[in-house]
């Protein structure tokens, strides 16, 4: 059976594109399969937080799991730091990745732009990290935005490269999952390609309906369609894309038509776009209100979480001290 693993780094609240490219499909994935969902505490040290912080944003976290609809009795949520296992897989695994292409992953060569002064080894070997969070479940299928693509290419890489090193079929060769068949990338609302927190243009899960009506009247457009039926600019596209996800169908081909005829009123638009996204929202913001006021709940899930993932991991530990030559 297919094992599922995801995780969140948690530097901030979840938004929109989170849900989109990912927690959507985690909701609907635990219905079908075995799925491990966890929060990424460890990966979210490279930028050096606060012990307070990690702390409470590892429980932020937990309660928007549980407020979007992951349910701990049918998948295991806990949080990484909780399942040491995973960092001897990561030890192992960096002994077989290499300088050259860790240097040439895009999220590091970005980073280390704008961050030269923290240019960090964890930063570096991010990508090991997080094939370890992956492989230590055997996972098999990992539901991830497109902006994912290349982190995932690599645990593709480091799970080949450990059957190959020691002559086993042992990792699964995980794959990337979407619900709509292809990788989600959900824009901003400022022109910049993608919804993201240190691009700092995010609708957040829970932006109350007036915030949530001012960012999306605040989006960004142009003077209008210039052609009946023509392509639309990016910023417009932008407009759209968050319709598909958050509209229906008919809402959708509603305003689509407008364009083509060129009769469409961007301000109407955006109403009906805050309106959609307010509908979808606030019932999430309701639950993350309730949830994150109990406090104790949030942290025996965490432990319950943590103990069922240790269990997996403890396995797949054994079998690879095993393969690699060590007492088990
Ligand atoms: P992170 O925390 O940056 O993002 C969490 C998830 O949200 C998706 N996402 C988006 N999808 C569509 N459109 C957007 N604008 C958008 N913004 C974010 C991301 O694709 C991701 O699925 N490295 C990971 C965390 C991680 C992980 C893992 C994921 C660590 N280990 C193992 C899967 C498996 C990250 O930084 O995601």
């Amino acid at each position: 059976m297919d094992i599922v693993l995801s995780g969140i780094r948690p530097t901030g609240n979840l938004h929109l594109g989170n849900y989109y490219g990912a927690v959507k499909s985690f909701v609907k994935l635990q219905d079908e399969f075995n799925c491990y969902f966890f929060i990424a505490d460890w990966h979210s040290l490279t930028t050096h937080p606060k012990p307070e912080d990690i702390r409470r944003s590892a429980r932020t976290i937990l309660a928007e799991y549980l407020a979007c609809g992951l349910d701990p009795k049918k998948s295991t949520i806990y949080i990484q730091s909780d399942v040491p296992e995973t960092i001897e897989l990561y030890l192992y695994l960096n002994m077989n990745a290499y300088l050259g292409e860790l240097e040439r992953v895009t999220s590091f060569k970005e980073k280390a732009r704008k961050q030269p002064d923290n240019v960090n080894a964890g930063l570096l070997t991010y990508p090991t990290l997080m094939a370890a969070d992956i492989l230590i479940h055997r996972s098999t299928k990992v539901p991830v935005g497109k902006d994912q693509e290349q982190n995932m290419e690599m645990a593709r890489l480091y799970a080949n490269r450990f059957n190959n090193k020691y002559g086993v079929d042992y990792f699964p060769i995980p794959q990337s999952f979407s619900l709509a068949g292809r990788g989600i990338k959900i824009p901003g609302l400022d022109g910049s390609g993608k919804m993201g927190k240190s691009e700092g243009n995010c609708i957040y899960l829970y932006d109350d309906p007036a915030v949530i009506r001012k960012k999306v009247m605040r989006a960004v457009t142009d003077a209008g369609p210039q052609a009946p039926n023509s392509e639309k600019p990016e910023v417009i596209q932008n407009l759209f894309t968050l319709l598909g996800a958050v509209s229906s169908k008919e809402t959708y081909d509603y305003f689509d038509e407008k364009w083509n005829d060129m009769s469409i009123r961007y301000g109407d638009l955006k109403k009906q776009l805050a309106q959609d996204i307010i509908d979808t929202l606030t019932p999430i913001r309701e639950r993350i209100a309730e949830y994150s006021a109990n406090t104790e709940l949030l942290d025996r899930i965490a432990l319950e979480g943590a103990e069922k993932a240790r269990v997996s991991a403890a396995k797949t530990l054994r079998d690879v001290r095993e393969i690699i030559g060590f007492r088990v």
